[in-house]
């Protein structure tokens, strides 16, 4: 059965870093400039799916984000994002195309939502990812304000969030 280790940048070791941004960039939705530098720095926890033998199959973090992100984020969707009701993000959430359809996203994610502890988390996911969409929901996060075009992808992308408990 797959387990999840889930953590602060520093407690995991530079070549587990290494498989970490290189899923992140295969997923292809993240500015590729400087992420290894944004894991470590703006990484609250970073989450590793690994099948029993130690094969990785997915990873996906919890982070605290660039105001100038969160700005942007907000005005594309039209929603208020304020650092005192939404501090974290949620994302970098990559499964291994041979690992998908095992409802292992919630696993994964789940930990890296109890890292939050009741803050509030934001999250965005393009408007067909309808695998994410389920998880997100039954993480308590709840799609908001309108959906909008980035320059990472050719789909829209949509905002969820999840409030302060
Ligand atoms: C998004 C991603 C992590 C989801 O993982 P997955 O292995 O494909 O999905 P899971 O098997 O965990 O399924 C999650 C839920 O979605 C449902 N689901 C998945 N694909 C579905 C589909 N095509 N139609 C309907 N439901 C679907 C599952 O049934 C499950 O719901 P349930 O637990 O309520 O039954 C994975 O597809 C991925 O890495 N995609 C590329 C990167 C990406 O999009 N990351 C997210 C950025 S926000």
């Amino acid at each position: 059965m797959p387990e999840v280790c889930a953590g602060e940048p520093t407690q995991f070791q530079p070549v587990e870093i290494d498989d970490f941004v290189a899923l992140v960039q295969a997923g292809g939705e993240v500015e590729p400039e400087r992420l290894r530098n944004r894991v470590m720095t703006r990484g609250v926890s970073l989450g590793f799916l690994r099948e029993s033998t130690g094969c990785l199959l997915g990873v996906g973090g919890l982070k605290a984000p660039f105001v100038s992100h969160r700005k942007q984020v907000a005005t594309d969707s039209a929603t208020a994002l304020a650092e005192g009701d939404f501090p974290y993000e949620l994302g970098w959430v990559f499964v291994l195309p041979s690992a998908r359809g095992r409802k292992l996203s919630f696993p994964l994610c789940e930990p890296l939502v109890t890292q939050a502890a009741g803050k509030g988390i934001f999250a965005t996911s393009r408007i067909g990812n309808i695998g994410m969409h389920a998880t997100l929901k039954k993480l308590g996060f709840v799609r908001t304000g309108k959906a909008w075009r980035s320059k990472q992808n050719q789909e829209e992308l949509v905002l969820f969030l999840k409030k302060a408990v």
